[in-house]
């Protein structure tokens, strides 16, 4: 095939794409059309060969008279990939570094943002139990998937990435062993059901939705990677305005807020887990 010819069917295909998420939009609310594109693609890609279709055009067809076809089309685009423990080095930090002025209030809040299916907050309720701060919290944990929500609210893993769960949390500086926090059933592991007592798990979307809470303690981890600039620039904007002045944005080695408009209203605490802590006064303003 001649470059024009590939080029031509590349450009058409995008069309393709952009007019999908726009009945993605249109029809069900859902709003893709700023997240990265080559991430879209891909995905978009993988549904169309699982699909047996020809063309992207087929999608949008069946987006819009199939209601069953919208759960498979969000479950591709929204990536739910995560562990416990995930990036042990963030826990140790959040552990060493944030903990310790959390210890200082009565009572706080934290917002996870983008939590898949659960494992981010339970291993962050894990460790606030190991340092006696887990009844002073009150845990918000959201996601637009709602498949994932469902896994997250039950608690329940397969068993065989305990092991690598166990790697993880000696490695994020787990102070008791990670036995105690499960129960074996099967092939899978139930979570100690007392870790969720302070967390509310809800839908939220961070496109579409507003600020969901004040909090002291916003964690979103491997979210925004999907997200191109312009929204990534509004998500960080939401968060901004969800945090209590002091409070801490944990981003994670994967994101940067560097080059977002908010970034002067922060302290780099860690540049490595990118933890960052919200002025206390708008120094732009002083
Ligand atoms: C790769 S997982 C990250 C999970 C976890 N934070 C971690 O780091 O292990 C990304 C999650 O972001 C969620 N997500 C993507 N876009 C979102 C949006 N607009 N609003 C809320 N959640 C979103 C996906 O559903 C998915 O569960």
């Amino acid at each position: 095939m001649k470059t024009d010819d590939s080029e031509i069917l590349n450009k058409n295909l995008n069309i393709e794409i952009e007019l999908l998420l726009e009945a993605l939009y249109r029809k069900h609310g859902y709003d893709f059309r700023n997240y990265g594109k080559a991430h879209i693609k891909r995905r978009v890609l993988h549904r169309l060969a699982a699909s047996g279709f020809n063309f992207v055009s087929d999608l949008q067809h069946k987006l819009i008279y199939d209601d069953n076809f919208l759960k498979l089309l969000l479950d591709d685009l929204s990536i739910t990939v995560t562990e416990m423990f995930r990036d042990p080095s963030f826990y140790r930090s959040v552990r060493e570094e944030v903990f310790p002025i959390l210890k200082t209030y009565p009572y706080f809040k934290i917002w996870h943002a983008g939590c898949a299916t659960g494992q981010e907050v339970y291993s962050m309720a894990i460790m606030l139990k190991e340092e006696g701060l887990l009844d002073r919290a009150q845990i918000y944990a959201t996601d637009f998937n709602q498949m994932a929500l469902k896994k997250a609210r039950d608690g329940i893993y397969p068993v065989d990435k305990i092991k690598e769960y166990t790697i993880n949390f000696q490695k994020a500086g787990g102070k008791t062993s990670f036995s105690d926090y499960y129960t074996a059933r099967y092939d899978s592991v139930i979570l100690d059901q007392s870790l969720k007592k302070n967390i509310v798990f809800a839908d939220h979307n961070l496109v579409t939705d507003g600020v969901f809470a004040e909090v002291n303690m916003v964690v979103c981890r491997n979210v925004l990677i999907y997200f191109n600039k312009e929204l990534q620039d509004r998500v960080f904007e939401l968060f901004e305005h969800s945090l209590v002045p002091g409070g801490y944005l944990c981003l994670g080695s994967k994101e940067n807020l560097r080059f977002s408009s908010i970034f002067k209203k922060f302290d780099v605490e860690n540049d490595k887990e990118k933890i960052y802590k919200k002025h206390y006064l708008s120094r732009s303003t002083v």
